[in-house]
């Protein structure tokens, strides 16, 4: 099978006249009238994409952009990586869906999954594969944990976000989903995650010890705090959605000291964070920690073909068969670009380039700090954050946020936004990207934030 190339290689953003352009405003106005009001990129990012190569993406009035929002965190490899296009056209004429059957491809993916483990980690945990969304596999650990103890209720971290699904939500911090929906859930208990430059305790982050974890500790084990024994503890290395939010390193040691010596189950929730995102192949590796329950989704096929899964300690293996069932659990397009995307990562050293590029974004960020809009620029790996506030109130500046992404897509990158009323400006590149674009995406996001937030 022959793959089609693309005859222009893209090495700059061009963005000409007024954004949306006017076959981009037919599409989202015919969108705006057919699909749901709960629609959210096109919102903000108001182009109509017509086709993508790499890092960056063509609209269909010809406009290119730098991609910095790369599918939400799946594309970690960019756009249509050769080697991966490749993989799935090779699987196209041979398998495409096996509901849990096991196959060749699978054989392969699950190999190359656990070769990416630790030896020690590799042997002793199991693989179930899950409906295709990162929430779907977060409800899948929860009812492991659930079943494995006997305990229904949980523990998870404000600014925290795990999906949409009913029981994803109710573990996520955010109101503005839940509240319309009346019965969420129940037994989620929130407990402050050390966010220190907004410290939910309100403590300077040289001078605390950890409050955070230490309120949870006595939370746990005091008789009278109304916190029953939970039956896991569901946490975001790096809070994503939340505004690019590493966790303090004791605040994570001590968390899963804790959580080992009173027999709950740690869930890391990596569906973000993990395959590559942050320079190590899971985020928790960075933190010393083996986790019992990982849920990875996202990039686990680096090219958007939808898979997710849990890894997990097989002690909890207690599900009865058919205990997590959905019917596109075996996407063998997944399984053939996954496998390829292990072997891509490992080939070209793309874990090293997570490591440069990352410290290239930290060392071009750095000259935002004598803005006094900019609160705090943060991240690990290619995950980075800058958050605005009004300098004289401290208060979250969303809506200064949404004029700089609009600022930074007209000069032609596309980034996302979250955190805190979408205050930090978030950037999520392709894990590949180049020193290059590196560089011209913190021009263009420095430009647009000096020219929005004047000194
Ligand atoms: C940490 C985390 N968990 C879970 C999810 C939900 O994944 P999905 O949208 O595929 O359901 C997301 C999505 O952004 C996420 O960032």
């Amino acid at each position: 099978m022959t793959l089609s190339t693309r005859s222009v290689s893209l090495d700059a953003p061009r963005v000409g006249g007024d954004l949306p352009g006017p076959r981009s405003a037919e599409l989202l106005a015919r969108q705006g009238r057919r699909e749901s009001n709960a629609r959210t990129y096109p919102r903000h990012l108001p182009i109509a994409i017509a086709e993508a190569s790499g890092s960056f993406v063509t609209d269909v009035d010809g406009n290119v952009f730098i991609d910095f929002l790369a599918g939400a965190g799946v594309l970690s490899l960019g756009h249509n990586h050769p080697d991966l296009v490749r993989a799935v056209t090779d699987q196209l004429g041979l398998l495409t869906h096996g509901l849990d059957f096991p196959t060749p491809i699978k054989d392969a993916f699950v190999e190359a999954q656990l070769s990416m483990l630790s030896p020690g980690m590799r042997d002793r945990m199991k693989v179930h594969f899950c409906g295709p969304t990162g929430a779907n596999a977060v409800d899948a650990a929860v009812k492991l944990c659930k079943t494995a103890t006997g305990r229904g209720d949980l523990v998870s971290f404000q600014g925290g976000f795990h999906g949409s699904s009913h029981a994803a939500m109710a573990l996520t911090g955010l109101l503005e989903q839940k509240q319309p929906v009346p019965n969420g859930m129940p037994g989620v208990h929130f407990f402050p995650y050390s966010y220190c430059s907004r410290c939910p305790m309100d403590l300077s982050p040289d001078s605390c010890d950890t409050n955070c974890v230490g309120y949870l500790e006595r939370s746990l084990r005091d008789s009278n705090a109304g916190v029953p024994l939970p039956g896991a503890v569901i946490l975001e290395l790096v809070q994503g959605e939340g505004g690019v939010v590493p966790a303090r390193a004791d605040f994570v040691r001590r968390l899963r000291a804790l959580t080992r010596e009173l027999d709950i189950p740690l869930i890391v929730d990596e569906v973000q964070t993990g395959c590559g995102r942050t320079g190590t192949w899971f985020a928790f590796e960075q933190y010393d920690i083996e986790p019992d329950v990982i849920v990875a989704s996202k990039a686990l096929s680096g090219i958007g073909t939808p898979v997710a899964m849990i890894l997990y300690d097989e002690r909890l293996d207690v599900w009865a068969p058919g205990a997590h069932t959905g019917t596109f659990r075996g996407n063998q397009l997944a399984f053939a670009a996954g496998t390829a995307a292990v072997h891509v990562i490992r080939r070209d050293d793309v874990l090293g380039n997570v490591g440069r590029r990352g410290e290239q974004v930290a060392d071009r960020l750095t000259e935002l700090a004598v803005n006094p809009w900019v609160r705090e620029v943060r991240g690990v790996g290619l995950m980075w954050g800058v958050e605005l506030a009004d300098p004289l109130s401290g208060r979250t500046a969303g809506a200064l946020a949404r004029r700089v992404q609009a600022r930074a897509l007209r000069a032609g990158l596309i980034i996302e936004v979250g955190g805190r009323d979408d205050c930090v400006l978030r950037m999520l590149p392709p894990l590949n990207v180049t020193a290059e674009v590196v560089d011209i995406a913190c021009c263009i996001l420095i430009d647009a934030i000096e020219e929005c937030c004047p000194t």
